[in-house]
């Protein structure tokens, strides 16, 4: 298994209120390399399947509809130590936990809108990026 790569989405919130391009400055300049990136929107069933192993809890319903309002950005990264180091850029689940400086401090709104999703294992950054990326070519 593979170490080097995770795969992160700029959630609707991000795009709606232009934050695309801060966020992506921060994500290069912490020294990740952009190996494959889109913009795209997930449907209901795409949000209930790529989120399914939280299908039980009560914010369930809220997080579909969340991802599914607006244009993502889908994108995987690459850098030694991955998975760890972007879940630290990216900070707590709720920004109001998330260290100063990082992306979800500086850019979510609340723990359900919270700017940006990054892998939790190297596991799930291999299907993850195999969810949104299936057979294009990566560089
Ligand atoms: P993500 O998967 O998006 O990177 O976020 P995470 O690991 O930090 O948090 P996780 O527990 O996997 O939750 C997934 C997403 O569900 C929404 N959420 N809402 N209202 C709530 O209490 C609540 N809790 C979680 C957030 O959008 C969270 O990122
Ligand atoms: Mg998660």
């Amino acid at each position: 298994m593979r170490t080097d790569r995770t795969f992160t989405m700029l959630k609707p919130d991000s795009v709606e209120k232009g934050n695309v391009g801060p966020i992506l400055e921060k994500i290069t300049s912490a020294g990740f390399r952009i190996a494959a990136m889109k913009l795209t929107q997930m449907t209901v069933a795409d949000a209930q399947a790529f989120y399914a192993i939280h299908k039980e809890r009560p914010f369930f319903g809220e997080l579909v509809q969340y991802m599914t309002r607006g244009p993502i950005v889908a994108a995987i990264l690459e850098k030694e130590n991955a998975v760890e180091d972007f879940r630290t850029l990216i900070g707590a689940t709720n920004p109001e936990e998330a260290a100063e400086g990082t992306i979800r401090k500086l850019y979510a709104a609340s723990i359900g809108e919270n700017a940006v999703h990054g892998s939790d294992s190297d596991e799930n950054a291999e299907i993850e990026s195999q969810f949104h990326f299936a057979g294009r070519e990566i560089f």
